[in-house]
C-alpha cells in the first residue's frame, strides 16, 4: 500500500496502545480519525498528530451504543471522502471472581470488545467496497482469548469472539481485496493493564503488587514485558507493509505467552 494519504480510524485510540499506533501512522504522513470515548486524551493526541505534521481530527464515540461504531466510520468518510484502514483497538476490561460475575460486566464487555467490532468491521467493509475495494482491518485480541482465566472470564471470552470475527470478515471481504487480520500483544504497562493486574492481585489475596507484577512477567518466556511501541510497530506494518496475501491471520507479539 502506499504509504502517504491514507486514511486510517483507530478506536481506544485517546490513550494506551491506540494512541501510540496513531503517534505512528502520523509520523507516516497518515490522515488520522481519533476515534474514543474520552474527549481531553482524544483531542491531545489530536494535537499532537497535528504536531507531527498530519492531518487528523476526533470523533467522540461510546462504543457500547448500537449506532457510534456505524456513525464513526461515516465521520471518517465524510471528513476525508474514504476510509483505508480501520483499527479496532478499544476495549474494555474488569476482573471479577468467576462465581461472582455481573451481568453488567458482562454486558459492558461484550458491547465494546465484540458487537461494536462486528458492526464497524461491517460498516468499514461497506465504505471501502464503494471506494472500489481494498483496504485493511486490524483487531487487537489478546493471549487471553486462549487461556483460562477465572478472574477474567468475560474479558477473555470478549477476545475469543474477537478472534472468531476475524475469521469470519477475513472470508465475507477476502473478494473485494480487504485484510482482516488482529494482533495478539503481550503485557504492556497501560492504564488498562495496570488497573486490572490491580484487581487480579487483590483477588489472588496478594497485598505486595510489586512482588505479584513480578511473578507475571516471570511467566514470559522472553523475560520481559512488551511496549505500546513495539506492538504498534506490528500493526502499523500490518496496516501498511503487509502483504495483500496476509489475511485471517493472528499475530502474536506476545514475549512466547501465547504460542501458535
Ligand atoms: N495492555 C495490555 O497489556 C494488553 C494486553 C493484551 C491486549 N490488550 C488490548 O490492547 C488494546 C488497547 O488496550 P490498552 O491497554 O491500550 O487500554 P487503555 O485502557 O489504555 O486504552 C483503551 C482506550 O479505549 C477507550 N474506550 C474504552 N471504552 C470505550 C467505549 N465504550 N467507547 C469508546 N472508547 C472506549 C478508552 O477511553 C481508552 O482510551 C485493547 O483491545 C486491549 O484489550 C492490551
Amino acid at each position: 500500500m502506499n504509504l502517504i494519504e491514507k486514511t486510517v480510524l483507530v478506536t481506544g485510540a485517546a490513550q494506551g496502545l491506540g494512541r501510540e499506533i496513531v503517534l505512528q501512522l502520523a509520523a507516516r504522513g497518515w490522515r488520522i480519525v481519533v476515534a474514543d470515548l474520552n474527549v481531553e486524551l482524544g483531542q491531545a493526541v489530536v494535537r499532537e498528530c497535528a504536531g507531527a505534521g498530519a492531518r487528523a481530527f476526533f470523533v467522540q464515540v461510546d462504543l457500547k451504543t448500537a449506532d457510534d461504531p456505524v456513525a464513526m466510520i461515516q465521520s471518517a468518510a465524510d471528513h476525508f471522502g474514504r476510509l483505508d484502514v480501520l483499527i479496532n483497538c478499544a476495549a474494555y476490561a474488569t476482573a471479577e471472581a468467576f462465581c461472582e460475575m455481573t451481568a453488567r460486566s458482562w454486558e459492558d464487555t461484550l458491547l465494546v470488545n465484540v458487537r461494536s467490532i462486528a458492526l464497524a468491521t461491517a460498516a468499514a467493509g461497506r465504505q471501502m467496497i464503494k471506494q472500489g475495494g481494498g483496504g485493511r482491518i486490524i483487531n487487537i485480541t489478546s493471549p487471553a482469548s486462549r487461556m483460562a482465566l477465572p478472574n477474567y472470564t468475560a474479558y477473555a471470552a470478549s477476545k475469543a469472539a474477537v478472534d472468531s470475527l476475524t475469521r469470519s470478515a477475513a472470508v465475507a471481504l477476502a473478494s473485494h481485496n480487504i485484510q482482516v487480520n488482529s494482533v495478539a500483544p503481550g503485557m504492556m504497562d497501560t492504564p488498562m493493564q495496570m488497573k486490572t493486574e490491580a484487581l487480579f492481585a487483590a483477588l489472588e489475596g496478594r497485598t505486595d503488587l510489586e512482588a505479584f507484577l513480578a511473578g507475571r512477567t516471570a511467566r514470559i518466556p522472553l523475560g520481559r514485558r512488551t511496549t505500546c511501541r513495539e506492538v504498534a510497530e506490528t500493526v502499523v506494518w500490518l496496516a501498511a507493509a503487509a502483504p495483500d496475501y496476509i489475511t485471517a491471520e493472528r499475530l502474536n507479539v506476545s514475549g512466547g505467552l501465547d504460542r501458535d
